[in-house]
């Protein structure tokens, strides 16, 4: 009996981690991936999937089964038996659930970190150094070293832009200064002076976003490229990403922000490289003589 009761165990525990093995790698739920940060972000996703499958199945197969196995039979009208305490099955149900918290938890922070968010909270200076190192934005104010009040103080820094690409060189990265309002995101880009009520990016190009709100607080957020960051009125927050797909996705306003906030919704285009020179070409403003 004892034999039996181990093997079941052991058999549907390898089931049980098996089923969500393939379920968390093999279900997609995601929307398609299009920035260098998806494959980060997916990877714990699919881990955290694989996590809350297992339990799922683990929780609801042994409820149903305690459900029907132990059913008041018809006609028993005596009380359940009096069970009080026992300690190995309070150890076990205590330490996996804990194990599993402190993975789950050192993980994210991993990835958190992986996509470049923790190094403004560490250091507003040091942040995503690799991306300012081939902006065209004036950071002399950021990357000084000096300890005064700082009046261009970036707070929020989130993502990965400068990857080589095949090559082996990075490209340059291409600056845009987002104004986000009730209800509308608008797009500067300060080589060439373009205003846009869209953001059109070139495949392949790291870019970086500095943002700031006008009256209260937004959120910039693009599904497809993993990424999402606050916009705040008063404190320029940025955000880096190198799109990796041609296609045009939604940029969503992810923090309420009055009652038109479900409105709020604009559409990254990501072009190949001549099709977006082609739209620089269109949109830069002639020049008046
Ligand atoms: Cu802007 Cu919600």
């Amino acid at each position: 009996m004892q034999i039996r009761t181990a093997l079941t165990t052991v058999l549907a525990t390898t089931g049980l981690v098996g089923t969500g093995l393939l379920v968390g790698n093999r279900v997609n739920m995601l929307p398609l991936d299009a920035s260098s940060n998806a494959a980060t972000y997916d990877s714990l996703f699919k881990v955290l999937f694989s996590i809350g499958t297992m339990l799922f199945l683990g929780i609801t197969i042994v409820l149903v089964y305690s459900l029907l196995r132990f059913r008041r039979t018809a006609g028993d009208t005596s009380d359940g038996v009096a069970i009080e305490g026992n300690l190995p099955l309070e150890i076990v149900w205590t330490a996996i659930p804990a194990v599993v918290i402190l993975f789950v938890g050192i993980y994210s922070y991993d990835i958190y970190e992986r996509m470049g968010g923790m190094a403004p909270l560490m250091d507003h200076a040091a942040m995503d150094h690799s991306a300012m190192d081939h902006s065209t934005i004036d950071r002399a104010a950021i990357v000084s070293d000096s300890p005064g009040p700082d009046p261009e103080r970036i707070w929020g820094g989130i993502g990965a832009a400068a990857t080589p690409d095949q090559t082996g060189e990075v490209p340059p990265t291409l600056p845009v200064e987002v104004t986000a309002m009730q209800f509308a995101f608008i797009f500067h880009y300060p080589q060439g002076d373009i205003t846009s009520g869209e953001l059109h990016v070139p495949l392949g190009q790291p870019v970086e976003l500095r943002m700031e709100a006008r009256d209260v607080i937004h959120a910039f957020w693009v599904p497809q490229f993993r990424l999402k960051q606050d916009v705040i009125p008063g404190q320029t927050t940025q955000l880096s990403f190198t799109p990796t797909r041609a296609g045009t996705y939604p940029i969503v306003c992810a923090e309420l922000c009055g009652a038109y906030h479900g409105g709020m919704r604009s559409n990254v285009v990501v072009h190949e490289r001549e099709s977006f020179d082609a739209w620089l070409a269109q949109n830069t403003p002639t020049t008046s003589t």
